[in-house]
């Protein structure tokens, strides 16, 4: 009990050092800025040590929100204070795009909508009347933010909704992405410098690596990939059109799909609460996700994948994101068995400290490489969260206990090796400690 009160109270001061008076950042040094499901996270664990603070948080990321709805992965800084040489500035320059506001400085692609679940989470700890104000405050940007995603992001109003980078998975180097642009979008001046073994020197000018060990972060000629496809969206001014007209490659993402079908019940409820109406058109849209997404299950390896918009071909790479449609919560119990069963099998998903990003048996698989085989708190979270709404109490308890365990072991780290449970990434990672405030709590 003791150990278990100084595990909460550890967590708290990590998220207190991270505070930045009106949005926490995700780590020191690493990730200076306010990101869009981090801080989701992170009022989900705030919201049992300070409900204000963590309705802060959540109105603190809608600021970011473009004038169509979109709300951007990273909000980088006042437009009149932000350092203008900073890579950062630099890289986005989101004022290309018309809609990007005026006084902030923000990426221009978006995260998983988690921003439905913190709103319920938070208004869970609220009485009724205190709710209803809440929920009112908050639901114009979350319609909106839903809204966009449907208008721009099912452009053939098929159900699912796609993504233009990996970093809009939050799952920045998951294997089938980055199978899928290196296929079919890898810039030749990358192909030559990986013939040319060139990783090394590129190494020398990166700044995650002065920091972690670089085989804790993504391979350089992957990093560099990420930004060159980043700099592609940059071109296209960030406009859905012209990037779709430019057959820039698209993907409907497995994990983001899933956490959209449960935001969308989310959305569901909370009109309901403050008695709002949503129309006829996103009602429909919404069952036409359910639907479409087990159009993305492979009968012949049992499992769902996410696909690519254009030829809607399966990418058939496991990865965390195969679980998820537990969280979604939309599945038929015979296809959430299945997926269970892969998390009881210690050679998939089931190692001494699962739930490994890739399974332990892919050829992908390194335990302590981001996200192509660590363990991390966050899909630990979400995967709890489906598990007990699927009704596998017990395997949501295995889980919840081996994650504390984890973290009790080794700190609130970025994420966890799934063999050992050491951490690697990140030290003092804000969602690790307010998940497990969350975990220890519920
Ligand atoms: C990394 C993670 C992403 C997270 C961000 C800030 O890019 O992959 O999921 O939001 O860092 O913590």
């Amino acid at each position: 009990m003791e150990e278990t009160t100084d595990l909460a109270d550890a967590a708290q001061k990590v998220l207190k050092e991270n505070d930045r008076e009106n949005f926490t950042i995700p780590a020191e040094g690493l990730y200076p800025h306010q990101w869009l499901w981090d801080s989701c996270f992170i009022a989900i664990g705030l919201r049992h040590t300070d409900l204000d603070r963590a309705q802060t948080e959540i109105l603190s990321l809608l600021r970011g929100q473009w004038a169509n709805g979109m709300l951007p992965n990273m909000i980088l800084g006042d437009n009149t204070f932000l350092n203008r040489r900073s890579p950062a500035y630099r890289i986005w320059k989101s004022w290309l795009n018309p809609n990007s506001p005026d006084e902030l400085v923000t990426s221009g692609i978006t995260q998983p909508p988690l921003l439905a679940e913190a709103i319920v989470k938070l208004g869970d700890r609220m009485n009724k009347t205190e709710r209803r104000s809440w929920y009112q405050t908050v639901f114009p940007a979350l319609l909106a933010y839903h809204e966009w995603l449907y208008r721009e992001r099912d452009p053939h109003n098929e159900g699912l909704v796609l993504q233009i980078h990996p970093w809009e998975t939050g799952l920045d180097n998951t294997p089938p992405w980055m199978n899928e642009i290196r296929e079919h979008s890898l810039p030749l001046w990358i192909s030559l410098l990986e013939k040319a073994h060139m990783s090394p020197l590129i190494n020398i000018f990166r700044r995650d690596t002065l920091r972690i060990p670089s085989a804790e972060r993504l391979d350089a000629i992957d990093a560099l990939v990420l930004y060159s496809t980043q700099r592609r969206l940059r071109r296209k001014n960030y406009d859905i059109d012209n990037i779709l007209a430019h057959s820039l490659f698209a993907v409907e993402d497995l994990s983001f799909n899933a956490i959209f079908i449960r935001a969308n019940q989310h959305l569901i409820d909370i009109a309901s609460f403050i008695n709002t109406k949503l129309s006829d058109e996103l009602l429909n849209n919404i069952k036409k996700t359910q639907s479409t997404l087990e159009e993305l299950w492979d009968p012949y390896t049992n499992q769902y994948y996410s696909r690519n918009f254009v030829t809607h071909r399966l990418l058939k790479e496991s990865s965390i994101a195969t679980l998820m449609p537990l969280y979604a919560g939309s599945i038929s119990k015979e296809r959430a068995k299945k997926l269970v069963k892969m998390l009881e099998n210690e050679h998939f998903f089931g190692p001494s400290y699962p739930i490994p990003s890739v399974p332990v048996n892919s050829s992908w698989f390194k335990p302590t490489l981001y996200w192509q085989g660590p363990t991390w708190v966050n899909m630990n979270w979400l995967i709890i969260d489906g598990l007990e709404r699927n009704g596998f109490h017990d395997h949501a308890n295995a889980l919840k206990e081996s994650t504390i365990e984890m973290v009790k072991r080794s700190g609130f780290s970025e994420y966890f090796n799934p063999l050992t449970g050491e951490a690697a990434g990140a030290k003092n990672f804000s969602w690790t400690a307010a998940l497990v405030i969350d975990l220890l709590k519920t």
